[in-house]
């Protein structure tokens, strides 16, 4: 996100000898993507950053994929994986199960009730869009209020906790990519500034604005990083002799942000438009979009429902948020629903949907996609909350007849 910020105290000059009050250094640690060719930041600690006491092996939940072998469309019913009161028990880290997966991007889903650990991926960025909720994301860059309908954008080997504050399960679908996570190119200038036609601006992204400074000794922080365990990743349980949160100022480009999807402008027109009207950010070899209540097309014959569609290089997720999604009406599809829609599958509106919304001149509707250009596999809670009869919802019959 190369858009400049800073908080807390910083010296004048960079690389420079900066002192706490009673003599000492800071130490100085820079943040940056790319091997010091992308974006960074420049951060102030009063520990040694480098500095560890253990590292033992966290064992993460269950992170296995298989093939989505017979090849069909999926429904996945998200809210039956935390039945009754699991969810109290349940953290936004250590508590999200596996939906789907592939070698460029995991998405994961958890209703949580507790704080999770201190956590750093260290794989890639995450992309954490809240369905409902609220919660405090305390980061070494400072803290964050999070609430429903917000996407948390989390650089990658950024420690951070998520802390639930809402009455009810904070229920997180957590995209976690193997890559940085950032706003559309093409919305943005050659030199990073969201352009006049970005359906989002600056002003709708939302950084710490002040330190938050922890004391405390030999603190575990649970690190997901690249190893040998399914999926190419393992973790470990890193212990710091300080509080990895002892970042008394920061400057730079590089920081976690949130974005609320009711900020997001939509791009309407007189006939249908293209999903890619809807993207909000992206990542290497996915990108992720979002249907917001919106005016649809105005021409007098317009059909504002989907054509068919087969995107011949993409598995496509939709998450399924708020209102009444028109173009899957007759499938059974609800609030907290997932459908998988993989390549080699032409797919578009259950046929009565398409009468239905002749005329409409509003969708009430929220859903959030996932276009991956590799296949998913299914992980182990696709496996458990797929409702076994989508693919034929279609035809109106299966293999049984
Ligand atoms: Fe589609």
């Amino acid at each position: 996100m190369a858009y400049y910020r800073s908080a807390g105290e910083i010296p004048p000059k960079r690389h420079t000898q900066f002192r706490r009050p009673d003599g000492g250094l800071y130490y100085e640690e820079l943040m940056g993507e790319e091997g010091f060719f992308s974006d960074s930041s420049l951060l102030y600690h009063r520990g040694v950053p480098s500095a560890i006491v253990d590292s033992r092996v966290w064992e993460l939940p269950d992170m296995r994929t298989i093939p989505n072998h017979p090849l069909k469309p999926l429904h996945l019913k998200l809210h039956e994986l935390f039945p009754g009161n699991d969810w109290k028990a349940a953290d936004v880290v250590t508590g999200r199960r596996l939906l789907l997966g592939n070698g460029d991007v995991r998405i994961a889903y958890v209703a949580a009730g507790e704080s999770s650990p201190l956590y750093r991926n260290a794989i890639g960025d995450e992309c954490v869009y809240v369905e409902d909720g609220e919660a405090t994301l305390e980061t070494m860059f400072g803290v964050l209020t999070v609430r429903k309908g917000d996407y948390a954008i989390i650089p990658r080997s950024t420690v951070h906790r998520w802390v639930p504050t809402g009455e009810g399960p904070l229920r997180a679908y957590c995209v976690e990519a193997n890559s940085h996570i950032t706003p559309p190119k093409r919305y943005l200038s050659r030199y990073g500034q969201l352009l006049e036609h970005s359906p989002y601006c600056e002003r709708d992204l939302h950084a710490p604005g002040e330190p938050f400074v922890v004391e405390q000794g030999d603190v575990e922080v649970f690190t997901k990083h690249r190893g040998h365990g399914p999926s190419g990743l393992v973790g470990s349980i890193v212990v710091y002799p300080t509080h990895p949160f002892d970042v008394i100022g920061w400057d730079g480009c590089l920081y976690p942000y949130t974005f609320n999807v009711s900020d997001f402008e939509p791009i309407t027109g007189r006939v249908h438009q293209p999903p890619p009207a809807h993207q909000v950010f992206e990542g290497y070899n996915f990108v992720i979009c979002n249907f917001v209540p919106r005016k649809v097309d105005y021409h007098p014959l317009a059909v504002p429902v989907p054509y068919y569609h087969s995107n011949v290089d993409s598995d496509e997720v939709m998450f399924y948020v708020d209102g009444d999604y028109e173009a899957r009406k007759g499938s059974g599809i609800a609030k907290g629903s997932i459908t998988l829609h993989p390549g080699g599958h032409s797919h578009g509106p259950q046929p009565a949907a398409i009468e239905a919304a002749l005329g409409k001149e509003y969708f009430d509707e929220l859903a959030v996609m996932v276009d991956t250009f590799r296949p998913l596999e299914i992980g182990e809670a696709g496996v458990d909350s797929d409702d076994g009869a989508y693919a034929w919802s279609w035809s109106g019959r299966g293999p049984e007849g």
